[in-house]
């Protein structure tokens, strides 16, 4: 041999024995079965921590969805299994959880996260994985857009905050007829935090006053100084953007310093821990926007309730019916693609028209975000009940 042909014979060794260490030397294992014709699809959502019941209403509404799609046989002849992983409510724990889906499970497609933080915190990984990944309920503008520039891989269920601030700025101006508000915001929520500014600019338009603007951060327990501060303010009402688990003291707390006006919010109030918290007696005159209300007369919806009351023995909330719609959007993207290639599902997604769900018709706009309709639910005895629909 040639010491040409040596070397050339000494590389292509090499070689031959990388590949076998990157193919994980599995040359003599076979490949289960059942994972190899199912299609995995991964959840990221908050099973524990401040927004538990949000994460565990989106998996019964994604298990409820593929019940259903696999008692009809599946998507392009195969099964679909849930792979759920736990972000904690934390955003630094939504990253964790994704990126154990993506590169330890290797689903081709990811739910969640619910909120906007923890949306924000996993979408770096699925681009640089380009798997996609659709949130039920994350309403910030900047989960599907940012700094003008669309996210290939990021889509969304819901609608956003701008649309959800004008709702409720336009809810307490006309429907309510108040001239003056307060805006008590979560500062640690992204969400939050828009949803706090698209209120005001739409209640400003709308002619109204913001007399004063306050802060707090999820996990604080007293509100009683801050409370105090703004009912001097003597606003006609108090818009609380936030979500359940602060929102509740923060009601409960105002009435007993005898606060007694409207108290409004967004979506992130929904939750059968409100009322636990709160007490129903607090949550007198209370209101908030959201996706969907189960009271509603929809066909699709009154569907969906008696099958999740059937199945869960529960009420289900807009988490889980946007849940069992997301999970909807990705089957009907495979369906499309013909094909479970994370790219193609992606291309599929965005292609997204007239796709009926539970929470009404799902298009989506050039931004990735689905044009729909709001709910405002009134917090009545207790009962979350059907006010009125504002259409986009
Ligand atoms: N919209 C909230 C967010 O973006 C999440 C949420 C939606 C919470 C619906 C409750 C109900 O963070």
């Amino acid at each position: 041999m040639s010491k040409k042909t040596s070397v050339y014979w000494a590389l292509a060794l090499t070689v031959l024995m990388l590949a076998s260490v990157v193919a994980g030397c599995g040359g003599d294992k076979k490949p289960a079965p059942a994972a190899a014709t199912d299609i995995k699809i991964g959840a990221n959502w908050e099973l524990t921590g401040g927004q538990a019941t949000f994460g565990q209403s989106s998996v019964n509404g994604a298990k409820l969805a593929l019940k259903e799609v696999n008692a009809a046989g599946g998507v392009i002849g195969k099964k679909i299994t849930l792979v759920v992983a736990d972000n904690k409510s934390e955003p630094s724990e939504s990253t964790n959880a994704i990126t154990k889906l993506i590169t330890q499970d290797k689903v081709v497609a990811v739910l969640g996260a619910v909120t906007s933080s923890n949306t924000l915190a996993a979408s770096p990984v699925a681009h640089a994985n380009k798997i996609p990944f659709v949130s039920n309920t994350a309403t910030n503008p900047k989960v599907t857009v940012e700094d003008g520039k669309v996210k290939p891989f990021a889509f969304r269920a819901c609608f956003i905050d701008p649309f959800q601030g004008t709702v409720m700025a336009n809810f307490a101006s006309k429907s309510m007829k108040v001239k003056t508000a307060a805006i008590y915001v979560d500062q640690s929520s992204d969400y939050a935090k828009g949803l706090a500014q698209f209120f005001e600019e739409g209640f400003v338009k709308a002619g109204g006053k913001v007399v004063s603007k306050e802060a707090y951060l999820q996990k604080d327990k007293d509100f009683k100084s801050t409370l105090t501060k703004i009912k001097a303010a003597n606003p006609e009402t108090i818009f609380v953007p936030g979500y359940y688990e602060e929102v509740g003291l923060i009601v409960k707390q105002a009435r007993e310093l005898g606060y007694n006006g409207p108290m409004i919010g967004g979506d992130g109030w929904d939750s059968p821990k409100l009322v636990e918290i709160a007490g129903k007696d607090a949550l007198k005159n209370t209101f908030f926007s959201n996706h969907y209300a189960a009271d509603d007369k929809d066909p699709a919806v009154v569907k969906f309730v008696a099958d999740y009351k059937k199945e869960y023995n529960q009420t289900p909330d807009a988490l889980a019916a946007l849940a069992f719609d997301a999970t909807m959007m990705i089957v009907d993207a495979i369906k499309r693609a013909n094909s479970a290639e994370p790219q193609k599902i992606r291309d599929a997604l965005e292609q997204t028209k007239g796709l009926k769900v539970v929470s009404g018709v799902i298009t989506l706009d050039a931004n990735h975000n689905p044009v729909k309709s709001a709910v405002v639910i009134e917090v009545k005895d207790g009962q979350l009940v059907f006010k009125e629909k504002v259409n986009p």
